[in-house]
């Protein structure tokens, strides 16, 4: 069992900003990801029917013997993860928005969060905000258009820029000193947002502490793959190829192939 793999789940290729942390923090470990870009974005769609497509990635990964499952979609994590704990036997390790080291951290006391309208509008964003941000301003926004943008692999162009510029006036203007990034596509933003926040403003997001809190579980459902060679790393997509591969252009030995799922 020890030498079964991780499973890794996202909307597309958002997720694989989060496997990146998990290969560097487990590297014996194989790993499977699942971009299920032909039904990105999630954060637009129903509730049901995230859960839904959340079904169908989850039982794909068990059909492949996965140990764990990462839910590395913060709008699946939101929306489906308590339905996949009370179904399925493995462990699921899901994402939440990193609000609470923000939130201690933040000497202006008011913390930004960009995520999609499927995760900021779910019950379990809203008690995490409340639970861990308390006598903190959350400025929340929907970051409308911006996965779709990053799934065409525009999330250095102009256009990303403008919507971005948006996004980010209200929350520069309630003068916040932490961006929490709510969404796992969203660190491909990075290097745009360094353009257009003050020196100031810090971005945090969660990919380190999931990471983290998978090797966690694992070790203490005496699960880790303790093996000294590495791990396998195969990739899978229900659009093209290629644009998955961009995305792992700094990883070696990858397999990423086309998967009608
Ligand atoms: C989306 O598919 O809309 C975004 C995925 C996420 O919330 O991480």
């Amino acid at each position: 069992m020890n030498d079964h793999c991780i499973g890794i789940f996202d909307s597309g290729v958002g997720g694989t900003s989060i496997w990146k942390e998990i290969n560097a923090l487990l590297p014996n470990e194989n790993t499977i990801y699942l971009a299920d870009s032909k039904n990105a974005p999630y954060g637009e769609k129903t509730s049901e029917a995230i859960v839904a497509l959340s079904v169908k990635n989850t039982e794909l990964l068990l059909s492949k013997g996965c140990k764990i499952v990462v839910v590395a979609c913060n709008t699946a994590t939101t929306n489906a993860i308590d339905y996949l704990r009370k179904n399925y036997d493995v462990p699921f390790i899901g994402i939440e928005p990193a609000i609470k080291p923000a939130a201690l951290w933040s000497r202006s006391k008011t913390v930004g969060v960009l995520a999609t309208k499927g995760t900021l509008s779910s019950s379990l964003f809203h008690s995490t905000s409340e639970n861990h941000a308390q006598g903190i301003k959350v400025i929340e926004q929907v970051g409308t258009g911006l996965v779709p943008l990053i799934e065409q692999g525009k999330a250095n162009t102009r256009e990303t820029k403008q919507l971005l510029k948006t996004y980010l006036r209200p929350m520069l203007d309630a003068g916040i000193d932490y961006l929490v990034l709510g969404c796992t596509h969203y660190p491909y933003l990075v290097p745009v947002l360094r353009k257009l926040l003050p020196e100031n403003v810090k971005i945090i997001d969660s990919g380190e502490a999931v990471a983290r809190q998978t090797k966690s579980v694992l070790d203490k459902m005496g699960l880790l793959n303790t093996t000294k060679i590495v791990g396998s790393k195969r990739f899978y997509t229900n659009t093209d190829a290629s644009i998955l591969k961009s995305f792992l252009e700094t990883v070696s030995d990858t397999e990423v192939r086309y998967l009608d799922f």
